[in-house]
């Protein structure tokens, strides 16, 4: 975690025994905590924080950036919004830009999630827009893609979010696999407690990983493709150690340090 733009962060150690990505732990604290428990729960993150290979990044509230940024100051740990502006400055009221956004250290953005597309009407287009903005100013785009449930249910669900991929990621261009990170979150396992399968989720993976090996055939084999949906203690594990499966994005388990401690040592 870096204070500003100028100073250097401590990266976790990458694995070289396996030719998988390392994996990655984001946290997406969604509209939760306010600046002083945000400050509190990060204090004891970089206090407490166990040895791990893990990467772990913290998905806070725009309002609890600084306060995050400060107290995990010197921590591994990276931190990252949960939205960002397709539009560079000016005129936007109540959006926050990438050039903010790197002033206070952030190395990750959550784009196209599901409750963004759902309650804000952010369409794939919207989606590439913000991918892009964030890569122009070296952030690192988590971009969301998952299926509701009566597509599932349709049998429809790889074709909809390959498709959704695709067009969320329309003219967006990487000069490595560390510049993205594609989460599949499918809309029916998102704080319903009903998690995908390990199988599903590697089905997805799999799906998601050959279609960036045509977007992006240089780089597809170490993008990180993480699985979002009630993911805990007891399940990462698990699914983490499906083939194409590169990590987490966690919501509900991400709010209390001590599950989040229990997932890092279950990944271990
Ligand atoms: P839950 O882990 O609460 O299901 O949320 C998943 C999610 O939406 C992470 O972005």
């Amino acid at each position: 975690m870096k204070r500003s733009s100028g100073s250097s962060l401590k990266i976790p150690v990458m694995s070289t025994i396996s030719n998988k990505p390392q994996t990655l732990l984001a946290l997406n604290w969604k509209m939760n905590k306010t600046p002083t428990e945000a400050a509190a729960w990060a204090k004891r993150l970089q206090e407490e924080m166990p040895e791990t290979g893990t990467a772990l990044a913290v998905m806070v509230g725009a309002i609890t950036l600084s306060q995050v940024a400060s107290e995990m100051y010197g921590s591994t740990a990276f931190l990252g919004a949960q939205d960002i502006s397709p539009h560079e400055s000016g005129a936007y009221t109540g959006e926050t830009s990438a050039v903010q956004l790197k002033d206070v250290g952030v190395k990750y953005v959550i784009v196209g999630h599901s409750e963004r597309r759902e309650y804000h009407g952010e369409s794939d287009a919207t989606v590439a827009a913000k991918a892009k903005k964030a890569l122009e100013h070296g952030i690192v785009p988590i971009v969301c893609v998952g299926e509701k449930l009566e597509i599932r249910e349709a049998g429809s669900h790889v074709a909809f979010t390959l498709e959704s991929l695709k067009n969320s990621l329309a003219g967006v261009e990487i000069a490595s696999a560390a510049d993205l990170v594609i989460a599949y979150e499918p809309v029916w396992a998102i704080g319903t407690g009903k998690t995908a399968t390990a199988a599903d989720a590697e089905e997805m993976a799999s799906a998601i990983r050959g279609s960036l090996e045509q977007l992006y055939p240089a780089f597809a084999s170490q993008i990180v493709i993480q699985y979002g949906g009630s993911v805990k203690p007891d399940n990462i594990q698990e699914i983490c150690g499906q083939p194409n499966v590169n990590g987490a994005l966690v919501g509900g388990a991400a709010l209390v340090l001590e599950s989040v401690f229990g997932m890092l040592e279950a990944l271990k």
